[in-house]
């Protein structure tokens, strides 16, 4: 009686178990190999927007070292600013450093002053490179949003104007690129480009940087 009792229960025991593993295993084939398929893609895009936003980064900040040489010493950025920038091995630490040194070089468009003579040298060059951005990133976007079911119709015809902006706004929309991202996508964790800049804010940064 006993036994057949505990038996009894042992059966019971299996059979919730049995259906819980097979309402899980429904649920996985159900909808888990879709949610998977967003994961990855979510993933390789953002890869593909760091990439494409990176991209922008180095050929600025390589093109203004190469041309201070030539300028006079108060229309330039220090040349060791670039060189402690060689020294950087993270990725994010390397990136967010080359987003606060492109600021920089920039800055005059972001306080709307006359841009200096390195600015007026690098700016043809970077536009060029910031609308190929937009135009590159576009497909990895909207696949992604086509995949994840989502409509930003805004966002996509921002990108789709940008691409072929020639105005000087074009230099600010780049910079808010990944806080634009972040409000219309916030899932899309695009690594910290302000790590840098909020360092700086916070007093933490060393070296060179505290000079500033
Ligand atoms: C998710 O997809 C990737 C690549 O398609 C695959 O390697 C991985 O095993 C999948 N993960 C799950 C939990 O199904
Ligand atoms: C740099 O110096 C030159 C020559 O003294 C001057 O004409 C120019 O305005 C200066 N530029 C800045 C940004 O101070
Ligand atoms: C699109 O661009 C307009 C004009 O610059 C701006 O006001 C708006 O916030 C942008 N929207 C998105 C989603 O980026």
């Amino acid at each position: 009686m006993a036994s057949s009792e505990r038996s009894s229960r042992r059966l019971i025991g299996i059979t919730a178990w049995s259906l819980a593993l097979g309402l899980i295993c429904l649920t996985l084939a159900d909808s888990v190999p879709d949610r998977n398929q967003t994961t990855t893609i979510a993933t390789n895009t953002v890869q593909a927007v760091e990439r494409l936003f990176n991209r922008v980064l180095i050929s600025t900040t390589e093109d203004a070292r190469q041309r201070i040489p030539h300028l006079p010493a108060n229309e330039t950025i220090d040349r060791q600013y670039f060189e402690e920038l060689d020294l950087i091995a993270g990725n994010e630490d390397y990136y967010s450093t080359a987003y606060y040194i492109f600021a920089w070089i920039n800055s005059d468009l972001m306080y709307d002053k006359t841009p200096d003579k390195l600015l007026v040298e690098v700016l043809p060059g970077e536009k060029i490179a910031i609308r190929n951005f937009f135009d590159k990133v576009k497909p990895f976007l909207t696949k992604y949003l086509r995949t994840s079911r989502q409509d930003r119709s805004e966002l996509v015809a921002n990108i789709t104007r940008l691409a072929t902006e020639t105005d000087d706004s074009l230099i600010m929309s780049y910079l808010e690129f990944p806080q634009t991202l972040k409000g219309q996508l916030p899932e899309l964790h695009l690594m910290d480009y302000t790590k840098l800049a909020q360092a700086l804010v916070q007093g933490v940064a060393r070296g060179i940087w505290t000079s500033l």
